[in-house]
């Protein structure tokens, strides 16, 4: 009989990326990816614990778990992600179903991690792993050679954890210190990816232009080389940090074409009050600047964000600078969460004195106006020729294919016989809320 593995992913790109790795260490091992929770031997869960929400639903699934581990007592229950390390032993403590919990560092132990519940043995693998040299290949040799690309589409990890200090952000703690690595081993498995079919990579980093791959050699040197690999059609990155994003990285998104035309630049609040006490480290109008120049550049750039509501200390006129800095932005995408107090982060010990239903009600301006802008920048879109990406076929619709834009606007293109990680023109027809309908164009 097949033995069959379950991954259940919440949090971000690095986590959906893990989640990708952890399949393919299955698959070696003999696992196929179940459908549902109930048909698998191997139940995987990867956590995020940037928000009180994810982290609670990590609780939630694991209490769904326990009838099948009732009736399959030789299931085996890992915990992966960022609520593993940081919870480690505890967790084991919490949850008797669960086998192991390992931390992101311990990613690719996962068939010895397997085997050790497989005897018996419940253990936490939350140690850090320390690389030598200046840069750390935390990726091992055999995997670089096998990075996943899922249709045409790959990601690669240039950097680890996070060496800033924002005081809400639990990141630094669950991911640990920033590591790069080398150009070679990003290159390589960009290269192998590029043969095996991928025709858009993502750089992916907590933020990835503080990346170090050497003495002289940064970001912009790291994206200018992946950016000229023959066979690549896309370029995208995520997440830069603003004041470590710089007018000549804009230089080069305008100059070189496989280098999408988005930018995900998170600002988080539009008040420098609120930026000072959050420790970001630049100002609105110094991010506003590098955007401003970004525009004058590339006319057509799509800025998408994430932003806070609610920090301790925000007061109605804070808030309304972060309102402000949506009009004056026009962003294609906003990501707005409230504020989640998460222990040992230094804002934990600033009072969380914005009421519940405050922040409920900011969320709920931010999402009305940006739904306004948004509206606006679609229609405006209808008509125009844009360059996409297909993903693949509509799921219900004959005769469509789903798709991205240059600047990762999700779009649908009416055609018959279109393939996967083919590049087409195609003429705006339709803008319906968060998609947009197109026709293909012959010109
Ligand atoms: N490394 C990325 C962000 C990772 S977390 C970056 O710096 O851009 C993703 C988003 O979650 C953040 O941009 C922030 O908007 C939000 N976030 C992080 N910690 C939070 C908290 N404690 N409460 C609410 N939102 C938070
Ligand atoms: Fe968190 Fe700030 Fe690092 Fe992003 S840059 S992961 S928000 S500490
Ligand atoms: Fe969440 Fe960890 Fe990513 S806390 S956002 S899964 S880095």
């Amino acid at each position: 009989m097949t033995r069959k593995a379950y991954i259940k992913t919440y949090g971000c790109q690095m986590n959906e990326h893990d989640t990708q790795r952890m399949h393919d260490m299955l698959k070696e091992m003999g696992y196929v990816p179940a459908e549902t929770a109930d048909e698998a031997s191997v139940i995987l869960v990867n956590t995020c614990s940037v928000r009180a929400n994810p982290e609670n639903k990590v609780y939630s699934f694991l209490g769904t778990l326990r009838p099948l581990k009732a009736r399959m007592p030789d299931l085996i229950v890992g915990v992966a992600g960022c609520v593993a390390q940081q919870t480690g032993e505890t967790l084991l403590d919490r949850e008797p179903l669960v086998d192991f919990v390992f931390g992101p560092d311990n990613l690719f132990r996962l068939p010895e991690m397997i085997e050790a519940a497989k005897k018996g043995e419940r253990r936490a693998w939350t140690e850090w792993q320390s690389w030598e040299g200046p840069v750390k290949e935390f990726v091992p040799d055999t995997w670089v050679e096998q990075g996943h690309v899922e249709g045409s589409k790959a990601y690669i990890t240039i950097t680890k954890g996070c060496n800033n200090h924002c005081a809400y952000c639990i990141v630094p703690h669950t991911r640990g210190r920033e590591v790069s690595r080398s150009p070679e081993s990003i290159l390589r498995e960009a290269h192998g990816m590029i043969d095996r079919g991928a025709r858009e990579l993502w750089l992916l980093g907590q933020n990835v232009n503080s990346y170090t791959g050497g003495p002289e050699y940064g970001f912009y040197e790291l994206l200018d080389e992946v950016s000229r690999l023959d066979g690549l059609l896309r370029l995208r990155f995520t997440s830069p940090h603003p004041r470590d994003w710089n007018n000549r990285l804009a230089d080069l998104m305008a100059e070189r074409p496989t280098i999408c035309k988005h930018l995900h630049l998170p600002f988080q609040a539009g008040s420098d009050a609120v930026l000072k006490a959050m420790r970001r480290r630049h100002t609105l109008e110094e991010y506003l600047d590098k955007v401003r120049y970004l525009r004058e550049k590339i006319p057509a750039v799509e800025i998408s964000t994430d932003l806070i509501v609610g920090f301790p200390g925000e007061k109605e006129e804070d808030f309304e600078r972060t309102l402000y800095t949506l009009r004056e932005v026009r962003f294609s995408q906003v990501f707005p969460f409230k504020y989640s107090t998460r222990p040992g982060t230094r804002a934990a010990s600033l009072p969380d004195d914005v009421s519940r239903k405050e922040k409920e009600d900011r969320l709920a301006r931010v999402i009305a106006l940006q739904d306004k802008i948004n509206e606006e920048a679609q229609e405006a879109l209808v008509g125009t020729v844009q360059q996409v990406l297909i993903d693949g076929p509509h799921p219900r619709i004959p005769g469509r294919w789903n798709g991205r834009t240059d600047g990762y606007r999700s779009i649908t293109v009416v055609a018959d016989g279109l393939n996967p990680g083919e590049l087409v023109d195609a003429k705006v027809t339709a803008a319906r809320g968060h998609w947009l309908q197109a026709d293909l164009h012959r010109p």
